[in-house]
């Protein structure tokens, strides 16, 4: 059905075949709605973007309930707690303990490359390479959306679309300028980040703050590494041999975990920058945002990926209602129950964010104030406990 040029309706149009349309897409099959996924880049570059590593428990719940959950669950690792550091010395949180959670170490590629085999086992298309995707009577009860795909204007008629299509996809845009409010923060740094074949420094994560910058400590599997610097924004990465890198990253980390550093020819390098970001209302008509098309977190407390999939579960349950039980109220207060979950997130990866950076505008007292802040972490199990429970996820 891949590559079929003869659609023309469906119940559910799904612009991205990212994560969140993936995701959604699988959802809405597995209860009986017809979904069309068009994607505007291939599936092979879709699948090559290193992004996200860390999974709550929610999202490996839907990610099981997709039908795509078997290799996840086969080669994802456990994580019952994470390290923070700061300069030479460092303190564990105990996910485990404090919450009775963890979280689930697995690749976004990886989980994207599941969801597609998933969609290919379903037989329903996803159309790659369109262009020129065009929302039209989102306020109407008869939506459609125009693009080009092979050469060739099409017309896809449908109940309803869902704007999976990232940050810098069109959904967002075809909402009335007038009706949108957009919050945003920028930060003046970004994060510097490589895949590296060597395996990694430590058994669980290390979140590192140091006076010459932030630096993470992640993986993949026990043969692959992924590490972040905080870098200035003006950085580009031919300036970061891979040596460089290496040795950055020894001094910011604790003395312990640099010395049995092992090092390697990265195979993945790459500068993102950092925001925070929400567009509000999440829904106009027919039209709903999902993921990063209605929001940005910075990376910092791994929430980019599980943002997305817990809008997904708002909105898949909302569209099964409608179909199913005839009932509304899901679609009608999707926007409402998905931000305030939202803002949370944002919450918290700000906090993290302002927490472990070093921002160039710091004053004293600001340095002082993290300090402190540090301090009452690692001696208080109530503030481990609340970082904790935002770690492991917010419930649904
Ligand atoms: P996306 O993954 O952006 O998917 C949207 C899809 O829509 C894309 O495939 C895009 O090609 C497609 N699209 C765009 N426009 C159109 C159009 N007009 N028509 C059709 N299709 C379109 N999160 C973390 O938690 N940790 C990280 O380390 C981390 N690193 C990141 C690094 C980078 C460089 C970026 C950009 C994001 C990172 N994130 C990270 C965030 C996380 O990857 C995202 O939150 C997650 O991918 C959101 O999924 P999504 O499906 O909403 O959006
Ligand atoms: C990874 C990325 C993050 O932003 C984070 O907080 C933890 C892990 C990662 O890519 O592995």
């Amino acid at each position: 059905m891949n590559g079929s040029t003869d659609i023309r309706r469906t119940q559910v149009a799904i612009i991205g075949g990212g994560p969140a349309g993936l995701l959604l897409g699988q959802l809405l099959e597995r209860g009986g709605v017809d979904t069309v996924i068009i994607e505007r880049r291939s599936r092979e570059y879709v699948l090559s973007r290193i992004r996200a590593g860390v999974l709550e428990a929610g999202t490996v719940g839907l990610l099981r309930e997709a039908g795509a959950g078997e290799r996840m669950d086969r080669e994802g690792f456990e994580h019952e707690g994470t390290y923070l550091a700061v300069a030479n010395r460092g303190f564990r949180i105990d996910f485990k303990r404090l919450t009775g959670g963890s979280v689930t170490v697995y690749g976004q590629t990886e989980l994207t490359r599941d969801l597609y085999e998933a969609r290919d086992a379903s037989g329903r298309p996803v159309l790659h390479e369109v262009e020129q995707v065009r929302i039209h009577d989102a306020d109407s009860a008869s939506p459609w959306i125009g693009f080009n795909y092979q050469g060739r204007q099409q017309r896809l008629d449908c109940d309803y679309i869902a704007g999976c299509d990232g940050f810098h996809g069109v959904s967002r845009g075809s909402i009335p300028a007038e009706l949108l409010r957009e919050f945003e923060r920028v930060y003046p740094f970004g994060w510097l980040g490589i895949l590296s074949p060597t395996p990694p420094v430590s058994d669980e994560l290390i979140y590192a703050s140091h006076e010459r910058g932030f630096a993470l400590c992640s993986m993949r599997n026990p043969r692959l590494s992924r590490y972040y610097l905080q870098v200035p924004l003006q950085d580009s990465v031919e300036q970061w041999s891979d040596r460089a890198f290496w040795d950055e990253l020894r001094r910011r980390i604790p003395h312990a975990a640099a010395e049995s550093l092992v090092t390697g020819e990265s195979i993945e390098k790459s500068i993102a920058p950092l925001r925070s970001y929400v567009a509000e209302p999440m829904r106009w008509g027919r039209l709903f945002l999902c993921g990063d098309a209605a929001h940005i977190v910075p990376p910092t407390g791994a929430k980019g990926l599980n943002l997305a999939a817990s809008d997904v579960y708002y909105l898949s349950r909302a569209l099964l209602q409608h179909y199913r039980e005839n009932d509304d109220h899901g679609i009608e207060t999707y926007s409402e129950t998905a931000l305030a979950r939202v803002w949370k997130a944002e919450r918290f990866s700000w906090y993290m964010t302002r927490l472990l950076h070093r921002f160039p505008e710091q004053s004293e007292f600001d340095l002082r104030m993290q300090e402190a802040e540090l301090n009452y972490l690692e001696s208080s199990a109530a503030a481990q406990t609340a970082l904790a429970e935002n770690y492991i996820g917010l419930p649904f």
